[in-house]
């Protein structure tokens, strides 16, 4: 009997092209995720997934499908997949990494540039037809260009951040659980240093480490505290690795001077009083969204999904212990 792909939901025609392809597939063409009993239900003669960063893959959802061989997840990012009860099964567990980076970096650097210089704030302001004229005391911002960047997580997405900071002469602070090659650290002229300084020194703090349990709340009330009152906070990386409450508090006590977020702790929800202050830049999850990279990553993890069933060892593969004989 053939081997049979779901597709938990809408990913780009080219991906589910290269599903159909190869394997039979039952496709949920709608952009939402299904309700679990729903997922389980679909999965259960189903030998692989291809699944959004919204669906999520515990134990129980593994156990409704026998013959699970690979979850593909549309995401550089598996926190919505339990891969250790992945790994106990056999099941492959796939991510997007790469294909996202530059893109994701171009975004955290939009989101710097926004509060820094209150884009959305003045646009919106514009639209009000509020507008009286040029004034030399109006919209004063904050400078970008030769200021203190301080990535929080060095891997690519961080590493891109920094290399895009050369061009705006900035100095750059990271702190990492690994240091960077000393090459690396020197062509993209950054310093590593502890997350306490980082946070004391940087006029901009963005934060690129992948949700695990030692980063969640990695910026909480103290590392707020740490942050320079002129200074902004950007998170385009997992919503549960900031605060989200914490930070409210202290952008209300003037603790900080902004945010640039595009991820949160409780999405598709925000702490609701983000939505009132003018200092904050609030984005719905859209970092890796541009036509290419969101096209990329569906056929990406479509080929992923399409090689473990192929019994080859997947590209993009996170738990590879179980190829292992
Ligand atoms: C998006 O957030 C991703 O992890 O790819």
């Amino acid at each position: 009997m053939g081997k049979k792909i779901l597709i938990s939901q809408k990913i780009p025609k080219e991906a589910v092209e290269i599903a159909r392809n190869n394997f039979e597939v039952d496709y949920n063409e709608d952009e939402n995720p299904l309700p679990p009993e729903e997922l389980k239900k679909r999965l259960k003669d189903k030998n692989g997934i291809v699944c959004l960063l919204t669906d999520i893959m515990n134990g129980e959802v593994m156990d409704a499908a026998p013959n699970l061989e690979v979850i593909s997840n549309v995401a550089v990012g598996y926190d919505n997949i339990d891969v250790n009860a992945a790994t106990e099964r056999k099941i492959a567990v796939t991510n997007t990494p790469g294909v996202l980076t530059d893109t994701t970096a171009d975004l955290a650097w939009s989101l710097i540039m926004s509060v820094a210089r209150r884009i959305a704030e003045a646009d919106k302001h514009m639209r009000s037809g509020k507008w009286k004229g040029w004034g030399v005391m109006q919209w004063w911002g904050s400078d970008v260009h030769h200021a203190t960047l301080g990535i929080l997580g060095f891997g690519r997405i961080g590493k891109v951040v920094a290399k895009r900071a050369l061009g705006f002469e900035m100095k750059v602070l990271y702190h990492d659980a690994f240091r960077a090659p000393e090459e690396e650290e020197k062509a993209l002229k950054a310093t590593f240093v502890s997350k306490e300084i980082l946070l004391k020194e940087s006029d901009f703090v963005s934060v690129h480490v992948p949700l695990m349990p030692e980063t969640v709340h990695i910026i909480g009330e103290n590392e707020l505290k740490m942050m320079k009152p002129t200074a902004f906070l950007i998170n385009t990386s997992r919503g549960p690795t900031v605060d989200e409450k914490a930070l409210v508090k202290a952008l209300k006590n003037k603790e900080i001077a902004g945010a640039g977020l595009d991820v949160y702790e409780k999405e598709p929800v925000m702490e609701p009083e983000l939505a009132d202050m003018d200092n904050v830049v609030v984005l719905p999850h859209i970092a890796s969204a541009s036509i290419k990279t969101r096209t990329r990553m569906g056929t990406m993890a479509a080929e992923n999904c399409v090689a473990a069933l192929k019994e080859e060892i997947p590209p993009a593969c996170v738990n590879p212990e179980i190829y292992k004989k």
